[in-house]
């Protein structure tokens, strides 16, 4: 049967949970591990963000440790170079949100093109996904690094859909991340935003999502009656 739509699926936030280092982190920070984990992730996207608009590109790999050393040095909890690697290795460990495999699986039986699409360099989103054991589960791993730019640019969203091969109306986004569902809308692409905890907020910028679900299980009834 010919496969109707891609679905581009991001990573950070929407398959695996990067918050879920304060775990690893309460061993070397104590008490500071959840703000710890949430400040990292917070700069590590605005640095992939700067890093865009100015032209200066280096893999997300690099935006990753040098918001490890900015977090440090803000919450004055400085680690060794050892525990820094530790960190940088528990990337590519990341837990799975419970539903990932099973929802996966139902999509894959569906007339659906199943793709990874993520920020982060596709050698360690591979590592990750297979570590994670739901690599054989997509078909492929589309990542920013080919084009040298992050999300949102828009070409990263049109980089989507031509890897796919589809229209970029046929090509969707789903992701827990508010700015990525925009920056995929105004692309041109369809988009399914995983709210998945009811007190995150989406930016209000006059951009909708095509439709909100709270857990990526809810997605194989929603396409089935596409
Ligand atoms: C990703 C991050 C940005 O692209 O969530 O996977």
């Amino acid at each position: 049967m010919e496969k109707t739509y891609a679905l581009g699926f991001d990573v950070y936030g929407t398959l695996v949970d990067p918050l879920a280092l304060a775990e690893t982190l309460r061993a070397l920070v104590g008490e500071q591990a959840v703000p710890f984990a949430g400040l990292w992730r917070a700069k590590q996207l605005e640095y992939s963000f700067r890093r865009g608009l100015m032209r200066r590109y280096v893999d997300f790999d690099v935006c990753t440790r040098q918001a490890l050393r900015c977090t440090q040095q803000t919450l004055h909890c400085e680690l060794p170079e050892s525990d820094q690697d530790r960190l940088m290795e528990a990337y590519l460990y990341l837990p799975m949100f419970p539903e990932v495999a099973a929802s996966l699986n139902a999509l894959k039986l569906q007339s659906l093109q199943l793709v990874a699409f993520s920020n982060g360099v596709e050698a360690s989103i591979r590592a990750l996904l297979a570590n994670a054991g739901v690599l054989p589960l997509l078909e492929d791993v589309v990542s920013v690094d080919d084009l040298r730019t992050f999300k949102p640019d828009p070409e990263v969203y049109a980089y989507l859909a031509r890897r796919t091969g589809r229209a970029p109306n046929q090509t969707w986004l789903v992701s827990s991340n508010a700015w990525d569902v925009i920056g995929a809308k105004a692309a041109g692409l369809r988009a399914v935003w995983v709210k998945r905890q009811p007190d995150m907020v989406f930016d209000p910028w006059d951009v909708e999502p095509d439709v909100t679900v709270s857990r990526l299980d809810e997605l194989p009834d929603w396409f089935a009656q596409k």
